[in-house]
């Protein structure tokens, strides 16, 4: 994720100007409408900073998510979160549950959608390395990563401290509670139903391991050095 304070404080200004539309009711995330922007944001900025919705990296995931899937995620989800944040965000006083809320689902929406791709290779050799440190093996990883996804309502995100340097698997069930603190998401995969269900139904366990199938791990392996430094 690229998102630095500086950018940040930067993108407030763009925020607030087009927080008019937005709604500020609490509680849920409204679906998108004609009103909401949905022009690509630039420089592959978050929606936190320009405002605008991150454009999805592919139209599909052969095999695993059809256009349908993750269009109506894209644009309802993300774009229903993002613009609720705009909205909230435009005064930073008050919502301070809803706005954290809508924040960690566009944050995490985007960390989802870029580190999912149609054509995954291998995971690169820092990322290796850091993940058989930590697990004892990449299966061992690979097994937990499944058993923390399978058991998550909300999210399930392989993340770095900071703190410690080491890697955990949290599972969150909702976006505004049990998130790792300073925590920096290195892999995450959205177990809302919204997210399969019109290709998986019910069969949260097929999508998790379409899911590992098609992993991002050039992204991976990019957030994880950047941990490192
Ligand atoms: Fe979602």
């Amino acid at each position: 994720m690229t998102l630095s304070r500086r950018l940040f404080v930067q993108g407030s200004a763009a925020i607030a100007a087009t927080a008019a539309g937005a709604s500020a009711l609490p509680g849920l995330a409204p679906a998108l409408t004609s009103s909401t922007s949905l022009a690509p944001s630039t420089e592959g900025a978050s929606g936190l900073v320009t405002g605008v919705v991150k454009p999805l990296p592919f139209a599909e995931l052969p095999g695993f998510l059809g256009k349908e899937q993750l269009r109506w995620h894209h644009e309802s989800h993300y774009g229903g979160a993002l613009k609720a944040f705009v909205g909230f965000d435009a005064s930073p006083t008050g919502n301070h549950r809803p706005r954290v809320q809508r924040m960690n689902s566009v944050l995490l929406h985007e960390t989802y959608f870029d580190n999912m791709t149609a054509t995954p290779g291998n995971a690169g050799a820092a990322t290796n390395a850091a993940l058989v440190a930590r697990f004892g093996s990449f299966d061992t990883w690979r097994e937990d990563f499944a058993t923390a996804a399978k058991a998550a309502a909300g999210w399930a995100v392989l993340a770095f401290h900071p703190t410690n340097k080491k890697l955990y698997h949290v599972v969150t069930d909702s976006h505004d509670d049990g998130p790792a603190w300073l925590g920096v998401p290195l892999l995450v995969i959205d177990m809302y139903e919204h997210s399969y269900y019109l290709d998986f139904q019910n069969k949260k366990a097929d999508y998790v391991e379409g899911f590992l199938g098609h992993v991002d791990w050039q992204e991976v392996e990019r957030r994880l050095r950047a941990c490192q430094g």
